[in-house]
């Protein structure tokens, strides 16, 4: 009599770990894909170590080429994810205050914890934000930076309109993403230089970046602010 009690109790366990499991594995599935869909991987962690660390030597020539672009002042880099680009840009340019915006909580732990074992914590802040509502103060900055962020975006044009408003007039956006024939599936056609001209910067300048050796796999879109009438 007991052990056939047992056997229900232990069946009806199994049962019920068995369908919480499944309804979980759906949860993680669904969100597997809907990742896979925005170019992106399940978890910050993932990213980091897959797609990220291949990446080193492109983030260490547009590091010095941000450095050259600007040599001192204030730098946001939008999308900066684990932080790979902001610890290596803070390293070339030690005039350069980085602050780094991302949307994901769990990229920015990862960021920051990256930037205290670089001891870079002084001059090298993260911060939560979404690019369609950053969280600065209008003409904050000198130079925004951004790798493989903007084809994320929900609406790219609406980035550009922050990314204009928290630039000081004068002030260049250098935004490196993917190159059109691999993100224009997502946007539908939507293409950069178009997007620059209708965007507060009134148009701006859309160079191919040959990356691994030469091929064409980047853009880099250039966006100024106009100096204001009569400064
Ligand atoms: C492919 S990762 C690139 C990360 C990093 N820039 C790099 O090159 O390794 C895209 C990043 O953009 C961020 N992102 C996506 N949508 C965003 C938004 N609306 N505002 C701010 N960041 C966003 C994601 O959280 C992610 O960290």
């Amino acid at each position: 009599m007991l052990a056939r009690r047992r056997f229900w109790l232990v069946l009806v366990a199994l049962l019920s770990a068995a369908i919480l499991y499944r309804n979980r594995l759906r949860t993680y599935l669904e969100q597997v894909s809907a990742n896979v869909c925005a170019f992106d991987l399940p978890t910050a962690g993932m990213y980091d170590a897959l797609v990220a660390s291949a990446l080193e030597g492109f983030y260490a020539r547009v590091a010095g080429e941000t450095a050259a672009a600007f040599p001192r002042g204030r730098v946001l880099e939008v999308g900066s994810g684990p932080g790979r680009l902001a610890v290596r840009l803070a390293q070339e340019a030690p005039n350069v205050a980085v602050t780094g915006v991302d949307i994901s909580e769990a990229m920015v732990e990862r960021a920051a914890r990256r930037v205290a074992e670089a001891n870079l914590t002084g001059r090298l802040r993260f911060e939560v934000g979404d690019v369609g509502a950053l969280p600065f103060a209008d003409g904050e900055f000198d130079g925004v930076v951004s790798t493989l962020s903007l084809h994320h975006w929900p609406d790219p044009s609406r980035g550009l309109v922050e990314v204009h408003r928290v630039l000081k007039p004068g002030g260049e956006a250098r935004i490196y993403d993917l190159a059109h024939w691999l993100w224009l599936p997502a946007h539908g056609g939507n293409r950069l230089s178009m997007m620059a001209e209708a965007s507060p910067f009134g148009g701006g300048e859309v160079e191919v970046v040959r990356w691994p050796k030469a091929v064409p796999a980047f853009v880099l879109l250039r966006l100024r602010r106009k100096e204001e009438a009569g400064l």
